[in-house]
C-alpha cells in the first residue's frame, strides 16, 4: 500500500495505518538524541551515594585533567537559577543531599566514554545523616497532600459500617514501580547566548518550556523545544525532570556547544520519576443483597522530601460505586527518596487494586456473582457530588465482557478447575478513568501548494497522534487525509497542552476543529495559497455540570502451578466505554498496551528499595521485569460503539490510561479463583501460592 492509498482511507473511525510508520522503520523519524547537531559534547552525571546528608567535598581535579573533558559542573560553579521553588528541578544549589542518586554534578566531554570515565574519577566525601525510606501506615510524617483533599466524607461511615450485615475490612498494597519506556529520557541542549534550543524527549514541548523558563529566568520566546517523535513516556516524560535541567545548565555553561545527554536505564531509577508505593485500607459494609451502605478507603502513599508528588489512590473509590455513607482519606509520607511522578493513570491504577479486590471479597462474602455485585452498586450519579455522569456504561461493559468471556459457564467455587498440575481461575474488575479535556491549545491551518498545513505543538509519544490528528483535521476540513500535512512537536508551532492525563487528542482536536471551521468560514472551500486561520480549545463547559469519566471491564484467566506457585495469564479481555474511537487500530494498541502494563503490575513489576541505602537494587531490565511477548497471551480489547457529546466536539474521550486501570485486580481476583489464596499485595509472586507458606 502506498502512502497515498493509506491516506485515502483517513476518515475518523477508520483504522488508518500509522503515517509515521514507514519513517520509523527506515530510521528517518528522529528521536531526541538523534537530531544531527554540529560540535556535540556529551554529559555524564555525578550522583549522590548516600540517601541523606551533605557532600563536604567534591574533588573534581582528576576529572578535569582527564582526556576530552571540557567542563565539570558542580554546585560551586552551576549557573544561577531565577526560581528555586521546585525542589526536583532546582538542582546543584547546594551540597545538601535529599535522596540517593541526587545530582551532585556532571562531566561534559568530547565523547560519551570520556564523560563517563571522568565522572567516575570524581570523589565525594560525605557527612551522612540518618535516612528514612520506609513507607508505613502509621508513619509520624504522614500528612494530607498539599493539593488536597485529605478527607472526604458523605453521611456517617462509622455508624453504617458498624451496622452493616456484611463487612469487608482488609489492607492492600501496591509497590514502587518505574516507567521503562524503550527510549530513555534524552536531551540535546544548545545555548547560543540568546536562544536555548532543546531537542528533548517530552510529552509536551510547550508545557516543558513553561516549566523551565521561569526557573532559568529566560523569556519563553527565547527557548525552543523540538520533539517530533517520542519513544514512550507513560507519564515519566510528562514534566521535565532533573536530567533535562542538568543538560540545560551544562549548555548554559558552554555556549555554542550542543550538550547531549541520554539518561541510562539505571539512572532512570533515581531521576525520572516512579509510581509511589501505596498502602490501602478498604472497608466495605453491605446488606446481604450486596448493596454497599458504607465505603471506607484510607490510602497512604510514599512521597519525597525533595518535592511532593501525591499518588492519589483514593480517586477511583470516589466515583466507582454507590454507597450512602463514605469516608475516604489520603495521606502522603515524605521520605528521603527520589521524587515520584506520573505513571500511567496515577491514582486510579493503584487505587483500583484495593477497591476491586475488596469488591471480589464482598462478592465472595455475599455469594453474589462479582459482575452482578458491581451492577447492583452501579450509580447513575456521582456518589460524592450528586452530579450526573456522562452516560456511564459500566454495566454495559461488564455484560458485554461476560458474554464474550463466557463468564456464565464459570463455577464460582475457588479451586474448581484444573488442567494437569495447573489450577485455573477467572476474575473480573472494573476500569475507569476521568474524561478530562484541557483548554489552551491552538491550531493553525494554512493552505499551501502542498495542501493544508495543520500546525499545533502536540506530542506523539508512540500513541498515534501523527495519524489520529491528521484524520481529525481531514474530516474537519472535509478533505482526504492526503491533503493534510500535520506539523507537531515544536514550540515554534502554536501552543499545545500535554500528552498526559489521557487528555491529548480530545484537547488538541478541539483546537483543530475550531480552526477548520474558522478557516472555511473565512476562506471557503477553494482557498488561495497562503490562506490561514487559527482556532483555540476552550474549557469544556460540561466539566462544570457533569462528572465526566470513562468506564470499562477487565476479564482475566490465569493458571497457577500447584507445586511451584508459578502464575501465568492465559487470556485477558477488556471492554471499554470511551466515547468515539478516532482510529481503531491505534486505539486498540493503547488499550492492549495498558492491559499489558496491568499484567506487568500484577505479576512482575516491583522496584526493590533497599532500606539500608535508599536505592533501587533491581535498577535495570535484567531484574526489573516488564512483560515481554512470551508473557503476554491472548489479549483482546474491544469497545462500545458510541459518541460522547459531553466530552467535546469530537465526541471522544482519552484512552491512553484506562487500559491499565483495574487490569491487575482482575488478575489477582482470577488467582484467588484458581487457588483460593487471597493475595492483597502486588505483585503476585509464586511464594504467595505455595502450599504451607
Ligand atoms: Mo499519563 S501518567 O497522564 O502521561
Amino acid at each position: 500500500m502506498t502512502m497515498a492509498d493509506r491516506l485515502q482511507t483517513s476518515a475518523v473511525g477508520t483504522g488508518t495505518v500509522r503515517l509515521d510508520g514507514p519513517d520509523k522503520v527506515r530510521g528517518l523519524a528522529p528521536y531526541a538524541y538523534e537530531h544531527p547537531v554540529d560540535d556535540p559534547v556529551f554529559l555524564s552525571p555525578v550522583q549522590a551515594e548516600i540517601a541523606r546528608g551533605r557532600a563536604v567535598d567534591i574533588d573534581t581535579s582528576a576529572a578535569e585533567a582527564s582526556a576530552g573533558v571540557v567542563h565539570v559542573l558542580t554546585p560551586t560553579n552551576a549557573p544561577e537559577l531565577a526560581d528555586t521553588e521546585d525542589g526536583e528541578l532546582a538542582i546543584l544549589r547546594s551540597n545538601e543531599i535529599g535522596f540517593r542518586g541526587q545530582y551532585l554534578g556532571a562531566v561534559i566531554a568530547e565523547t560519551p566514554e570520556q564523560a563517563r570515565h571522568a565522572a567516575e574519577l570524581i570523589t565525594v566525601s560525605y557527612v551522612q545523616d540518618d535516612h528514612d525510606v520506609e513507607l508505613r501506615e502509621d508513619h509520624p510524617g504522614a500528612r494530607e497532600p498539599e493539593s488536597g483533599p485529605g478527607e472526604i466524607t458523605v453521611g456517617d461511615f462509622g455508624a453504617a459500617f458498624a451496622e452493616a450485615e456484611i463487612r469487608i475490612d482488609a489492607r492492600y498494597s501496591t509497590p514502587m514501580e518505574h516507567n521503562n519506556p524503550m527510549e530513555p529520557h534524552t536531551t540535546i541542549a544548545r545555548w547560543d547566548g540568546s536562544t536555548l534550543t532543546l531537542w528533548a524527549s517530552t510529552q509536551g514541548v510547550h508545557p516543558a518550556r513553561s516549566t523551565l523558563a521561569p526557573i532559568l529566568g529566560i523569556d519563553p520566546d527565547r527557548i525552543r523545544i523540538i520533539s517530533p517523535h517520542v519513544g514512550g513516556g507513560f507519564g515519566s516524560k510528562g514534566v521535565p525532570h532533573a536530567d533535562m535541567m542538568l543538560t540545560v545548565l551544562a549548555a548554559l555553561a558552554l555556549p555554542e556547544r550542543a550538550v547531549k545527554h541520554a539518561v541510562t536505564r539505571q539512572q532512570m531509577f533515581s531521576i525520572t520519576g516512579y509510581r509511589a508505593p501505596t498502602l490501602q485500607h478498604v472497608r466495605l459494609g453491605a446488606r446481604s443483597d450486596g448493596t454497599i451502605t458504607a465505603l471506607g478507603f484510607d490510602a497512604v502513599a510514599m512521597s519525597s522530601q525533595t518535592k511532593e508528588f501525591p499518588e492519589l489512590a483514593i480517586k477511583p473509590a470516589r466515583i466507582m460505586y454507590s454507597g450512602d455513607n463514605r469516608r475516604l482519606t489520603q495521606r502522603v509520607v515524605p521520605l528521603d527518596v527520589p521524587v515520584p511522578s506520573w505513571m500511567r493513570a496515577p491514582g486510579e491504577t493503584p487505587g483500583m487494586v484495593g477497591l476491586e479486590i475488596a469488591m471480589d471479597e464482598l462478592a465472595e462474602a455475599t455469594g453474589i456473582d462479582p459482575i452482578e455485585l458491581r451492577i447492583r452498586n452501579d450509580t447513575p450519579t456521582d456518589p460524592e457530588t450528586g452530579r450526573s455522569f456522562n452516560r456511564r456504561r459500566l454495566a454495559d461493559c461488564l455484560r458485554l465482557g461476560a458474554e464474550r468471556f463466557e463468564w456464565g459457564e464459570r463455577n464460582p467455587e475457588p479451586r474448581s478447575r484444573c488442567r494437569g498440575e495447573w489450577l485455573i481461575g477467572t476474575g473480573v474488575a472494573s476500569a475507569t478513568y476521568p474524561a478530562n479535556r484541557q483548554a489552551g491549545s491552538v491550531a493553525r491551518i494554512r493552505f499551501t501548494k502542498d495542501g493544508y498545513e495543520v500546525a499545533i505543538g502536540a506530542a506523539d509519544i508512540g500513541t498515534g497522534t501523527w495519524t489520529a490528528l491528521t484524520q481529525v483535521a481531514a474530516d474537519a476540513l472535509e478533505v482526504p487525509g492526503a491533503e493534510v500535512r500535520l506539523r507537531i512537536g515544536d514550540t515554534d508551532l502554536p501552543n499545545a497542552t500535554v500528552a498526559g492525563g489521557s487528555t491529548g487528542l480530545a484537547s488538541w482536536s478541539a483546537a483543530v476543529l475550531t480552526a477548520a471551521q474558522t478557516f472555511r468560514s473565512l476562506h471557503g472551500h477553494d482557498p488561495e495559497i497562503g490562506a490561514e486561520a487559527e482556532g483555540k480549545a476552550e474549557e469544556n463547559p460540561a466539566a462544570e455540570t457533569h462528572s465526566l469519566h470513562s468506564f470499562g471491564a477487565h476479564f482475566a484467566e490465569v493458571r497457577v502451578h500447584e507445586a511451584t506457585g508459578e502464575i501465568r495469564v492465559n487470556r485477558m479481555l477488556g471492554v471499554f466505554s470511551a466515547g468515539r474511537i478516532v482510529n481503531p487500530r491505534t486505539a486498540r494498541s493503547q488499550f492492549v498496551g495498558g492491559m499489558t502494563m496491568g499484567l506487568g503490575m500484577a505479576l512482575m513489576e516491583i522496584s526493590e528499595l533497599d532500606p539500608r541505602f535508599g536505592h533501587v537494587v533491581n535498577h535495570d531490565l535484567a531484574e526489573y521485569h516488564v512483560p515481554t511477548n512470551a508473557d503476554v497471551p491472548a489479549i483482546e480489547a474491544t469497545w462500545l460503539d458510541e459518541e460522547d457529546p459531553l466530552a467535546g466536539p469530537l465526541g471522544a474521550r482519552g484512552i491512553g490510561e484506562i487500559g491499565i486501570v483495574g487490569a491487575a485486580a482482575a488478575i489477582a481476583n482470577a488467582a484467588h479463583h484458581a487457588t483460593g489464596v487471597r493475595c492483597r499485595d502486588l505483585p503476585l509472586l509464586a511464594d504467595a501460592f505455595l502450599p504451607n507458606t
